[in-house]
C-alpha cells in the first residue's frame, strides 16, 4: 500500500472537476458549482497559472486533492497559501492522505518563506474541523468571510 503526491497535469482536469463536484456534494453545495472542464483547463493549465493542484494517489488510484493559490498578508509582508479545496474520497479516508497533502503545503510555506497557510471551513463540518485541529490549525473567530457576487457585484461595478 503506498501513497504518492504529485502536481496535477492537464490530463487530470476531468478528475479535478470530479473531485470538486464530490466535495460540493459532501458540502450540500452542488447547485453552486458552475465550473466546467474548460475553466479548470484554462485556469490550472493555461499559460501562467495562478491556481495549483496536488493529486494524492493510493496504489496509483486517484484518492484526493488539494487545490490552492497564493494570497498576501500586508501584516506579515509575505505571500501565503490559501487552500481552496481539500478532499479525500470516502474509501481512502483515515489513512493519513489529507495530512500528507497538508504537510506538503506546509513544507512549501517553509521552503518559500510564506507567512500563512489558511482556508475556510463550513461551521457544521465537524469532522473536517477535528482534522484541522489535528494539524495544528486554530479558528479565527473574530473574522467572517464577506462576498459580493451576482447582481450585487453588477450594481457595485456600475456605481
Ligand atoms: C477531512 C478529510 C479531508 C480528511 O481526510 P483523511 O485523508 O481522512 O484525513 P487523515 O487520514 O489525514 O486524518 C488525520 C487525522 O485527522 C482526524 N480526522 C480525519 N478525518 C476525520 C473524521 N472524519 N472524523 C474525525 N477525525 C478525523 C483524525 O485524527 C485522523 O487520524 P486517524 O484517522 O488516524 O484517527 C476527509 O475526511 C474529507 O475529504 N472529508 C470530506 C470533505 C471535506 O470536509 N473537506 C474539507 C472541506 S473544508
Amino acid at each position: 500500500m503506498s501513497l504518492s503526491l504529485r502536481p496535477a497535469r492537464r490530463d487530470d482536469a476531468a478528475l479535478i472537476l470530479a473531485f470538486v463536484r464530490e466535495l460540493a456534494d459532501y458540502e450540500k453545495l452542488r447547485h453552486e458549482v458552475e465550473a466546467e472542464l474548460a475553466d479548470i483547463e484554462r485556469d490550472l493549465f493555461g499559460s501562467n497559472p495562478r491556481v495549483f493542484c496536488d493529486i494524492a494517489e493510493w496504489d496509483g488510484a486517484p484518492a484526493g486533492f488539494a487545490l490552492w493559490f497564493y494570497n498576501y498578508s500586508t501584516f506579515r509582508g509575505r505571500h501565503g497559501i490559501f487552500l481552496e479545496d481539500i478532499f479525500v474520497r470516502p474509501a481512502f479516508r483515515s489513512r493519513g492522505i489529507a495530512t500528507a497533502l497538508m504537510r506538503a503545503l506546509a513544507q512549501r510555506c517553509v521552503t518559500e518563506k510564506l507567512g500563512r497557510f489558511e482556508w475556510n471551513v463550513l461551521d457544521w463540518n465537524a469532522p473536517a474541523i477535528r482534522f484541522y485541529r489535528s494539524v495544528g490549525a486554530i479558528p479565527l473567530d473574530a473574522w467572517t468571510t464577506q462576498r459580493v457576487d451576482g447582481e450585487a457585484l453588477e450594481r457595485l461595478a456600475a456605481g
